[in-house]
């Protein structure tokens, strides 16, 4: 992976703005890259721009560097802005690398979930599905997200954006499913179906 402007590595030595907001206007809260972790945002927002944005982070030290830089660009945005936003933009800001926009996708969660707070909406991540990926503590429900949203075509791809997949890769044939299910593979013909898909296949309803 490249290495980070220095302006970025001071947010890595030292994190900006990790505390509770007292009294936000609105507060988003998603899983992390750990098991039993939380990030959380939170907003202060006055007429439709954000004045304030902090956060915490609960077993994921992971996900640390994303928010620091997420709080200290959101100061000053509208909200509409803030919905607009996505890890394309947050890396050109900052002048990351392209390998580096992934590390923004579990902080832009909580953004989303925190501005569905602030519309007085439950949050989109709730009810976000099993367990695909053990290693790396991915749900179904992101990797279909980030299938669908970002319009993923591979196995490679989902774990670029999702890290799923990147540890002992027995996940792999449950991402392809998926992949499958999202409409972004055509199913495999049975002779080319791995075992474990097959077996996969099998459990299906
Ligand atoms: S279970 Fe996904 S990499 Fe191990």
């Amino acid at each position: 992976m490249a290495a980070f402007p220095k302006h970025v590595l001071e947010h890595f030595k030292q994190p900006k703005n990790e505390e509770p907001l007292p009294d936000p206007q609105a507060q988003g809260e998603v899983e992390g890259r750990r098991a039993d972790s939380r990030l959380t945002l939170y907003l202060r927002v006055l007429e439709g721009t954000i004045e304030r944005a902090t956060w915490t982070v609960e077993k994921d030290r992971s996900c640390r560097l994303g928010l620091s830089l997420l709080s200290c660009y959101l100061p000053g945005k509208t909200v509409g802005e803030a919905e607009a936003l996505d890890p394309e933009a947050l890396a050109a800001h900052y002048g990351l690398h392209e390998d580096q926009r992934p590390m923004f996708m579990p902080p832009l969660e909580a953004l989303r979930a925190a501005l569905a707070n602030l519309r007085g909406e439950p949050s989109p991540f709730l009810e976000e599905g099993p367990l695909v990926c053990h290693c790396l503590q991915v749900r179904e429900g992101r990797i279909r997200r980030a299938i669908r949203e970002r319009e993923l075509r591979s196995v490679k791809e989902v774990t670029y954006w999702t890290r799923a997949c990147s540890g002992c890769r027995s996940c792999r044939g449950d991402v392809e499913l998926l992949l499958e299910a999202e409409g972004a593979l055509p199913p495999a013909a049975p002779a080319e179906q791995s075992w474990w898909r097959a077996w996969l296949r099998g459990k299906e309803p």
